[in-house]
């Protein structure tokens, strides 16, 4: 039976009470890990720009980076590369776990309570203790992709196969994932993709971590309520339906027809738009050029023409509201021609981020304070509870 929620809260004005709904340029913490300029459309991580560490880092480099504040030096990165490499593979139980999943569930949901059940594992929560911290963070970054690849065979009624330890980061994932070792482009672009994915400063999926790294609970608990959060439509989930949209537009005739339909029935354009960016998103740019650079090697994709288009139709219509496309536009046009599966592209995105979240989680810890914020309360005046028969139904 369906109980509809009785309508008798008043709706107040939010600026008149002080709200700021979406929490919009409300500032929640302090943070050195990243900086946005959304009207000149520039990011960079611990102050190097993104396409610089986009064209010249690995992800494993800029993940040290962004979790430790500088780059490594040649040891470090050699060290911190074997660690990762040595802790890739996963209890044969959290392989078993996964394969009672229903094989028709989200990769997303498959990541989220395969990430939870590392807490089960490595539960002590020691988070004052630096080694603790590192080999936490060694682990997640280790381990994630192993679990998104595993989930992928398991749901195709296959043994997840065991990482390779001559194969570095993303060769390894994509090996994993499709049961061939990748050519180098395939493997320098997709690494290049998780470089650009890795932290975006406070977005959704982000805080989500550092209100629940607040509460000091074990780092898989932060990482699963983050992966969680990402998979919305409105979050990272938007680079799945992008490409669903791609092909429900079919021809890049089509393209202007339906940004108008849609935005005549107030629907959103997925991967167009951004809290932070009023012009188009760096990411998108770069993301736009490395599909490119794989179409001009193993053949160009038809929806890439549908794409343009519709940012063409956009720019007029969009653009004068500084709505143009962000990170998720592109990305996943990038990795259909990877050959990963669509409903992959959200986990690829937490592969990535997972870094981002990784580095929050350690900020928030250096100088902790629960979140906790206030609300108005809008609902009925204190009343006296009645016995069922003497309730009117509503
Ligand atoms: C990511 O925050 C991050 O950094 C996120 C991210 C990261 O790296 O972590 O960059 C990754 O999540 C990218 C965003 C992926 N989501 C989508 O592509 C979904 C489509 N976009 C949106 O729904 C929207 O633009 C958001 C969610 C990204 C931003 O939402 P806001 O800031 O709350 O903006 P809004 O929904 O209040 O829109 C403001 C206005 C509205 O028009 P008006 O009512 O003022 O006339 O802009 C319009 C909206 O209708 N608008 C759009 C639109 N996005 C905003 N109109 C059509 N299509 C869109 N995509």
């Amino acid at each position: 039976m369906v109980v509809e929620q009785q309508k008798t809260e008043k709706t107040l004005n939010p600026t008149a009470i002080g709200l700021r709904p979406g929490l919009e340029g409300v500032p929640v913490s302090q943070s050195s890990i990243c900086d946005i300029d959304g009207i000149k459309g520039e990011l960079t991580y611990r102050g190097y720009p993104i396409a610089e560490l986009a064209a010249q880092s690995s992800f494993l480099e800029t993940t040290y980076l962004l979790i430790w504040g500088e780059l490594p030096s040649t040891q470090q990165l050699r060290d911190f590369e074997r660690e990762v490499q040595m802790h890739r593979r996963v209890s044969f139980r959290v392989r078993d776990m996964m394969k009672c999943f229903p094989a028709t569930g989200h990769p997303m949901d498959a990541l989220q309570s395969s990430a939870a059940s590392l807490g089960l594992f490595y539960s002590r929560r020691a988070i004052d203790d630096p080694q603790y911290i590192y080999d936490a963070v060694v682990r997640l970054i280790a381990k994630i992709p192993t679990m998104v690849a595993a989930f992928q065979l398991i749901r195709k009624g296959q043994d997840p196969i065991q990482p390779r330890d001559d194969l570095a980061y993303s060769a390894n994932f994509l090996y994993m994932l499709t049961e061939r070792e990748p050519d180098p482009l395939s493997a320098r672009i997709f690494d290049r993709c998780l470089i650009l994915h890795a932290e975006h400063s406070l977005n959704a999926s982000t805080f989500s971590a550092r209100v629940t790294a607040s509460t000091l609970t074990d780092p898989y608990a932060v990482i699963a309520s983050a992966v969680g959060t990402l998979a919305g439509p409105l979050h990272g989930g938007a680079n799945e339906d992008v490409i669903k949209m791609l092909e429900e537009i079919g021809t890049p005739e089509n393209a202007s027809s339906y940004l108008n339909e849609a935005i005549s029935n107030k629907r959103k354009i997925m991967g167009f738009g951004h809290r932070e960016y009023k012009v188009k998103d760096p990411r998108a740019s770069i993301l736009q050029s490395l599909a490119e650079e794989l179409f001009a090697r193993f053949g160009k994709d038809n929806m890439y023409e549908v794409a343009l288009a519709l940012e063409e139709a956009a720019e007029s219509h969009l653009g004068k509201k500084g709505i143009f496309p962000n990170v998720d536009f592109y990305s996943g046009l990038v990795y259909r021609k990877l050959g990963i599966p669509k409903d992959l592209f959200t986990p690829v995105f937490a592969i990535s981020r997972v870094t981002g979240w990784l580095a929050h989680w350690r900020e928030q810890l250096g100088a902790n304070r629960i979140f906790r914020p206030s609300q108005v309360y809008t609902g009925e005046k204190p009343r006296q509870w009645k016995p069922a028969e003497e309730r009117s139904s509503t």
